[in-house]
């Protein structure tokens, strides 16, 4: 992988991203730097007030290879890159639950459809399309959408059978709910608070009412991948919230946090994720 988190402290994260090595915000970097002579070497560095700077601004698209997924970088004017890396931790367990359905379905040729909504540039969509899926690809932001079959391109897989939707999450989940459509495994990363098709989404509020629309498109045996990064959620309440929208079933649940190890030795705390198997 192309990634390390080298060092992180006094609310800064000092990461390799393939070419570059970025020096960003990190609400959650609370403690001492374990590598503090190694900040120097940041050729980007975001801040909240002023945006990028560094020698190599203005940078050029660069790509990163991602378990063997290749995902084009850019500096976007929040700070963002366009990889969340701490999500690549998911990507074996996801691989895993799509090649399990692939198997069962093998017999008659079923392929295992997904649904991921926030899918931003698409780590998630192009893991499971790899492993065997077909995905509903959904994000508000067109840009988005388009950065997302970049990649797809990028990685090999743009021939994969995904629908590049720009939607709503709530509301294309709700239609979907209407049209009767039934998912096997269902992806959501919702942001603490987002924008799309000018209704506004917050966490807090708006999560439950969508984990019941999506216990609606979910299979019987679906999986599920929820993750958040909002200080005001935790794991166990993310659970909670998951168990109640798909009632109390036997499969597994697990609850994981979504930390990343620097280089350094020093951690960093970016959320969680959810998983309940098929
Ligand atoms: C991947 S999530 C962000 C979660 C992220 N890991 C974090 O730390 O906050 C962001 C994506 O959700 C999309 N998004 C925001 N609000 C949305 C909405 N109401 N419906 C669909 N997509 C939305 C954004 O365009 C973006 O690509």
């Amino acid at each position: 992988m192309h990634y390390d988190l080298l060092d992180a402290g006094v609310r800064r994260r000092l990461e390799r991203f393939g070419a570059h090595i970025i020096d960003r915000p990190a609400p959650g970097a609370d403690g001492f730097r374990l590598a503090p002579g190694q900040w120097v070497n940041a050729d980007l560095r975001f801040d909240a007030g002023s945006g990028w700077s560094g020698p190599a601004w203005p940078a050029e698209p660069w790509p990163v290879e991602i378990d063997g997924l290749t995902m084009e970088l850019r500096p976007t004017t929040s700070g963002g890159l366009g990889l969340y890396p701490e999500h690549a931790a998911n990507l074996a367990w996801l691989a895993a639950q799509v090649g399990a359905q692939v198997s069962a379905g093998a017999a008659d040729g079923a392929v295992p459809q997904v649904l991921n909504l926030f899918a931003h540039t698409g780590l998630a969509t192009l893991a499971m399309a790899r492993a065997g899926a077909a995905v509903a690809h959904v994000d508000g932001a067109r840009a988005a959408v388009a950065w997302a079959r970049r990649n797809a391109e990028l990685s090999g897989l743009a021939d994969r059978p995904v629908r590049w939707l720009v939607d709503d999450a709530a509301a294309f989940a709700a239609r979907e709910a209407r049209r009767g459509r039934r998912y096997d495994g269902i992806v959501l990363d919702p942001p603490a608070f987002g924008r799309a098709d000018g209704r506004e989404w917050r966490l807090e509020e708006d999560l439950p009412a969508l984990l019941t629309a999506c216990r609606t498109v979910a299979a019987p045996d679906a999986f599920v991948l929820l993750t958040a990064h909002s200080e005001s959620v935790d794991g166990t309440v993310l659970a909670a919230m998951l168990r109640s929208a798909f009632g109390g079933r036997s499969q597994s649940m697990e609850v994981v946090p979504l930390d990343l190890a620097a280089t350094s030795g020093a951690r960093l705390a970016l959320g969680w994720a959810v998983r309940r198997g098929s």
